[in-house]
């Protein structure tokens, strides 16, 4: 089968195209013939080894060496005890903490997926897995009528995370490089902020504040904050996480706020209810562009340099 492959950590230029044998599932896995595949910003992570928890999987050399975790495509064998899946059916799901999306096959543990609705098509089910299910356990943070501030909203999570807490009524404030503003207020962003010229902790306050690439420090988050207000940690350096572990919780208790890291739960029932708003056109599917397989570099590379609006997909094979 083809895949796209690298050995080493480093830039895109690492990643290469080859011909290797085809997975076989082994029990409780399922081999998905995959139609899509899409970017999130851990695959340029784990490209680079950067921040330090990309290398947790392997120290000098990464550990899986095809990468791409959200997947979507056909049931094409099944290993044995897998019970919720035949030959054939339309399947999407985050293969996280393993990855192999970009490759024409991928044995996955059968729990990681979920049917993908009709209605949506390979690419579009691709996009979800990953960034609904952090958008969700963000946006259930904010009740109707707060004002969160979201920070790196225009990439994959973010751009569903402003549409869902949209929907629920919430006030947001969407943070972004100045080229993916109009984006944000189309999605439905009562405010927005372009990064590059504005500190947001400067302006707010707010009663939720998500940042999907923290890198600031637990003082600045904690001044971001109304009194009661909540910030939370979903992405970021590894300073910043090392910083929030640490001293999140007394700057939190003396401030009267809370500060910490969101841990998002993955799996089917974190991403599905989304896709399934996504079906009926309650929500917008953010897909900015699609590479075919063999333009995997040029796909990270757009990702990584920050030009996407919303999601990347790499199509792995005709729909
Ligand atoms: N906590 C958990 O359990 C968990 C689980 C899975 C993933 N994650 C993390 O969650 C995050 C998900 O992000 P995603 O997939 O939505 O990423 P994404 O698609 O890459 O979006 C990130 C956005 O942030 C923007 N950005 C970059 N630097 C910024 C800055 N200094 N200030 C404001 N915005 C900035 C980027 O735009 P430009 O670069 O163009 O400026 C981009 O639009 C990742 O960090 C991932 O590692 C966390």
């Amino acid at each position: 089968m083809r895949a796209v492959v690298y050995e080493r950590y480093g830039s895109p230029e690492r990643l290469e195209l080859r011909d290797i044998p085809r997975p076989v599932p082994g029990a409780g896995e399922v081999l998905v013939e995959v139609v899509a595949a899409s970017v999130n910003l851990s695959d340029w992570e784990g490209l680079h080894g950067s921040p330090a928890y990309a290398r947790l999987g392997g120290l000098f050399r990464p550990r899986w060496q095809i990468l791409g975790t959200d997947i979507a495509g056909r049931v094409a064998a099944l290993g044995d005890g897998v019970t919720g899946f035949g030959i054939g059916d339309e399947v999407f799901g985050d293969i996280m903490p393993r990855s192999g999306g970009f490759a024409e096959f991928v044995a996955v543990p059968e729990s990681t997926l979920a049917h993908k609705p009709a209605q949506l098509s390979f690419a579009e089910a691709s996009a979800l897995p990953q960034a609904a299910a952090i958008a969700t356990h963000a946006v259930a943070l904010a009740a109707p009528g707060a004002r969160m501030l979201l920070n790196g909203a225009g990439g994959g999570s973010g751009s569903l995370a402003v549409q869902l807490a949209v929907a629920k009524g919430v006030q947001v404030t969407a943070v972004d490089n100045a080229g993916k503003l109009d984006f944000l207020r189309a999605l439905g962003a009562d405010e927005v902020i372009d990064y590059r010229r504005d500190d947001f902790t400067r302006r707010g306050p707010y009663d939720l504040v998500v940042d999907l690439v923290a890198r600031r420090s637990v003082f600045a988050y904690a001044r971001s904050l109304a009194k009661g207000g909540r910030f939370v940690m979903v992405g970021g350096t590894g300073r910043a996480l090392i910083r929030m572990l640490t001293a999140g919780a007394v700057v939190g208790a003396l401030t009267g706020k809370r500060l910490g890291v969101l841990f998002v739960r993955q799996g089917p029932s974190a991403f599905v209810p989304v896709a399934h708003r996504c079906a009926a056109g309650e929500v917008r599917v953010p897909i900015d562009r699609v590479f075919p397989l063999e333009e995997v570099p040029e796909a990270l590379a757009w990702h990584g340099e920050g030009r996407a609006l919303g999601k990347v997909v790499v199509a792995v094979r005709d729909e």
